[in-house]
């Protein structure tokens, strides 16, 4: 299965977010997972990916990232049957503490709508919002991070939502199994 992972960033926190995301699913598939700017990539390029990861900071009260606001036409343009589409927001859960995150809700309706696939829910206990249009029933449709209050939380958060992702979309293909190595001998 083709990994990508795309992602809009006005101040570097979505982008590096997006690179730890790509080293941690590398390291557990074996394999490069490019990750690419949407302001620079052409989004017909991904249109036969089996797991796109896709991320947005929040803006103005509640925004979509500015350069995937002028992508998001071409996103619901395109046909995503068959791609599974694994979204993550970065937000400020106490600045911004009614509106945290909601521009993963929008990025996420925009590729749902236009046939995706929606993988990687995850639980939204452990932050300190208000309310967040990216959540309900006690989940967030995606990972949230957030840098300005819960950087060290950062790390640990993305190693399991990246485990549950790849459960998702391969569910019989264990991630981190180890390789077989060749069989012992057997003893008498
Ligand atoms: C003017 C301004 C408005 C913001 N609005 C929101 C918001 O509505 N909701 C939220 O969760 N975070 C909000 N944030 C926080 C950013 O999403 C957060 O700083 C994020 O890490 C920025 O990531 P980026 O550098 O990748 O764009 C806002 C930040 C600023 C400075």
């Amino acid at each position: 299965m083709r990994i990508r992972v795309v992602y809009g960033s006005s101040f570097g926190d979505t982008a590096d977010a997006a690179g730890r995301i790509a080293a941690t699913l590398e390291e557990h598939v074996g394999r490069p997972v490019p990750c690419h700017d949407v302001a620079a990539v052409d989004l017909g390029s991904l249109e036969s990916v089996g797991l796109l990861v896709v991320g947005t900071s929040t803006w103005h009260s509640g925004d979509l990232q500015d350069d995937w606001a002028v992508a998001l036409d071409g996103v619901t343009a395109r046909d995503w049957t068959g791609t599974n589409v694994a979204p993550f927001g970065l937000g400020d859960q106490r600045g911004y503490a009614d509106t945290f995150i909601d521009a993963l809700a929008d990025l996420a309706r925009a590729f749902e709508g236009a046939g995706a696939r929606l993988v990687g829910a995850w639980p939204s206990a452990g932050y300190e919002h208000a309310s967040s249009r990216a959540e309900r029933d006690g989940m967030f449709v995606g990972l949230a991070l957030d840098v300005e209050h819960q950087p060290d939380l950062s790390q640990e958060r993305i190693e399991r939502w990246c485990c549950a992702v790849l459960a998702e979309v391969e569910p019989l293909a264990p991630v981190s199994a180890p390789r077989p190595g060749p069989r012992a001998p057997r003893g008498p």
